[in-house]
């Protein structure tokens, strides 16, 4: 199923906007010329997703070594701060066992597409 979720424009501007798939809240996020989708309900206590913030986090560089990376593909969940990755949904903290459902985006025309 496809749904319109708003123009290129409006999702740019507003950051997140929440669409109903069948009952289930989806926010559809956009970071610079891209979008992602993921479930906006937090698999901990269910807060919005939405409300969070975007960030980068600490990644390996080398043996012993972390950098600062993945920069605005990092969602943190506004109220315990549970942080996963963007674009596989997957827990930072524990990859395997938590994480949020993820949806394709596209664009066309202007618009931008949600496929569930
Ligand atoms: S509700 Fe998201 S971390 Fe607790």
């Amino acid at each position: 199923m496809d749904v319109r979720v708003g123009t290129v424009e409006e999702i740019r501007s507003e950051g997140c906007r929440v669409v109903d798939v069948n009952g289930r809240p989806v926010g559809v996020i956009s970071v610079g010329d891209e979008f992602f989708a993921v479930s906006d309900r937090c698999p901990h206590m269910g807060a919005s997703m939405c409300t969070g913030s975007l960030s980068g986090t600490l990644v390996p560089s080398g043996p012993h070594e972390l950098v600062y990376g993945m920069d605005d593909r990092v969602i943190r969940c506004p109220w315990h701060g549970w942080e996963f990755d963007l674009a596989s949904g997957r827990s930072l903290l524990e990859p395997k066992r938590v994480g949020l459902k993820t949806y394709r985006v596209t664009q066309h025309d202007g618009e931008v597409v949600l496929h569930t």
